[in-house]
């Protein structure tokens, strides 16, 4: 009895001491705790700052622009500053995705997707993806003729709200709708109207994803032990809640579509990936899988809803803080366009100040938020460090385009004009929303289409001002997937 004891003890105290070892070369960071790693600071900091992304930057400070944690039994790298995240995500070697069990939990035990998944079932998926979007019109005119009626519906909306005065609206959720319709359609070439119990039941599963499942943090992945010992407290039990609701939701549209498919007439990206299936059903080795349709769709959702949104909400949240800048981009569009005629996508370059409100709520979205996570798939260095294969790396955009001591003016004003240079919008190279490299969003021309739209339509026919006798919203925000503002409200009135 003795003797097994005191060996437990011993493996115990091995496993532990060998669990606070780092990797030769490993980017700097605070010390790793036995099991626990680097968690204990971690918190400590995001508790005492109220936001992770603080957390990490302070780090920063203290051990440089890459820092080097462990949580639980996982190393992480945090990449901070322009330069540093430049060449993190120019690295081809950091350009797969975590393959822990935990990411599979909402996959059926398999990698699939696109955002979770890399090597040559990721190529040829977003290979394929990118190209039927394209065929189905992202980025050309019959994608502007759809974002233009979504952005002209918001502004009917907003009439029937004021009554040709002037009403109050909450802000920060207006824009989930209209922006999942957009995207839905492309999908699945559904528009639903704005009031319909389907867009309503799949904007619910949605808004408790986004509100519940965080892309970084979720104790049951640092930990999976978790999953079994505490599944609700450790957000196990609503995370695949959520997941089941949605994907449910997906095969129905994927019933639905099978009844009325026709391969030699595809309406949208499920049919073309329906057909692919077909076509390849009798290969074994097809990466095309009714599963593989679902998952895409959530990815779909998980990257290009609430992005393009909560970017709409910081937008106007600043735009009531700044009056000036809502005046003189009104003042833009009525020389430009008046306020009759509705804006288009190829107004774009007769409004480079708008342009510019884009580019600057951009940077207030992605400026508190941290980059889907990387994985190194074969030893590789970064920034003079060496990183092992596997390690995971992610991006923290604070510090490169937010902070105070990031490489811009003024930082935390909200200044479009910022970008103006001779009458051409210039993006400087700590600018980037979209990420760089293999993993480069694929939704850039929907989302940069959509803000300046809705931005464009919105400012033309109302103003937007501070609610009377309330101090002025803040700008804190609230982590979740992406970050988004505090709900706030703000008068609407008709110009
Ligand atoms: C304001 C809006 C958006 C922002 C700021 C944004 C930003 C990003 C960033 C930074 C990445 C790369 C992260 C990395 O390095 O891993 C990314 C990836 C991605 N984005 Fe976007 N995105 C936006 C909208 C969209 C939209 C509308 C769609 C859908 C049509 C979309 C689809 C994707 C997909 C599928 C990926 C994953 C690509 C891959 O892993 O290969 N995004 N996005």
């Amino acid at each position: 009895m003795f003797l097994p004891l005191s060996l437990l003890i011993i493996v115990i105290v091995l496993c532990g001491y060998q669990s606070t070892r780092k990797p030769k070369n490993f980017p700097l960071g605070p010390r790793w705790w036995p099991f626990l790693g680097s968690a204990p600071q971690v918190q400590y900091l995001r508790k005492k700052t109220g936001h992770l992304l603080l957390a990490t930057s302070k780090l920063a400070r203290q051990y440089g622009p890459v820092i080097g944690l462990k949580v639980g039994g996982e190393q992480i790298v945090v990449v901070h500053g322009a330069k540093a995240l430049r060449e993190f995500l120019g690295n081809e070697d950091l350009s797969g995705r975590p393959n822990s069990k935990p990411d599979t939990y909402r996959s059926w035990g398999k990698r699939l997707g696109i955002i979770m998944t890399d090597g040559e079932f990721w190529f040829e998926q977003r290979r394929f993806l990118v190209r039927h979007l394209r065929e189905i019109g992202f980025g050309t005119n019959d994608m502007s003729t759809l974002l233009e009626d979504e952005s002209q519906e918001l502004v009917k909306y907003l009439l029937k709200e004021t009554n040709g005065g002037e009403g109050i609206l909450g802000m920060s959720s207006l824009f989930s709708i209209p922006i999942l319709n957009a995207l839905w359609r492309m999908l699945v070439g559904v528009r639903y109207d704005p009031g319909d119990p389907k867009l309503a039941k799949l904007h619910g599963i949605l808004a408790d994803m986004f509100k519940h499942v965080s892309i970084v943090g979720r104790p049951f992945v640092a930990f999976p032990i978790l999953r079994y010992l505490a599944p609700e407290a450790s957000g196990y039990n609503i995370y695949m809640e959520v997941y089941r609701r949605l994907i449910d939701f997906i095969y129905e549209a994927i019933d639905d579509h099978k009844q009325m498919h026709d391969p030699d007439c595809p309406r949208d990206v499920m049919d073309f990936y329906l057909s692919m299936i077909n076509r390849n059903s009798k290969l074994q080795s097809s990466t095309f899988s009714e599963q593989q349709l679902v998952i895409i769709c959530i990815d779909m959702f998980i990257a290009g809803s609430e992005t393009t949104s909560n970017t709409l909400g910081f937008c106007f949240l600043y735009l009531v803080l700044y009056p000036e800048v809502q005046r003189k981009a009104q003042e833009e569009i009525d020389r430009a366009l008046g306020r009759e005629r509705a804006p288009m996508l190829s107004d774009r370059q007769r409004l480079p100040y708008i342009e510019c409100i884009v580019w600057e709520s951009l940077r207030m979205f992605v400026g508190r938020a941290f980059t889907l996570p990387h994985r190194a798939i074969r030893d590789t260095k970064l920034c003079g460090y060496s990183l092992p294969k596997n390690v995971k790396v992610v991006g923290c955009l604070y510090d490169s385009c937010l902070s105070e001591d990031c490489d811009m003016e003024d930082p935390l004003a909200f200044k479009p004009e910022r970008y103006l240079k001779n009458g051409q919008v210039v993006i400087p190279d700590n600018i980037i929303p979209f990420g760089l490299g293999k993993r480069r969003c694929i939704g850039e021309a929907l989302a940069r289409g959509n803000l300046f739209l809705f931005i464009t339509a919105l400012l033309q026919r109302f103003n937007f001002s501070q609610m009377p006798n309330e101090s002025p919203p803040s700008t804190d925000w609230e982590d979740g997937f992406t970050p988004r503002p505090k709900d706030f409200q703000v008068v609407v009135s008709e110009r």
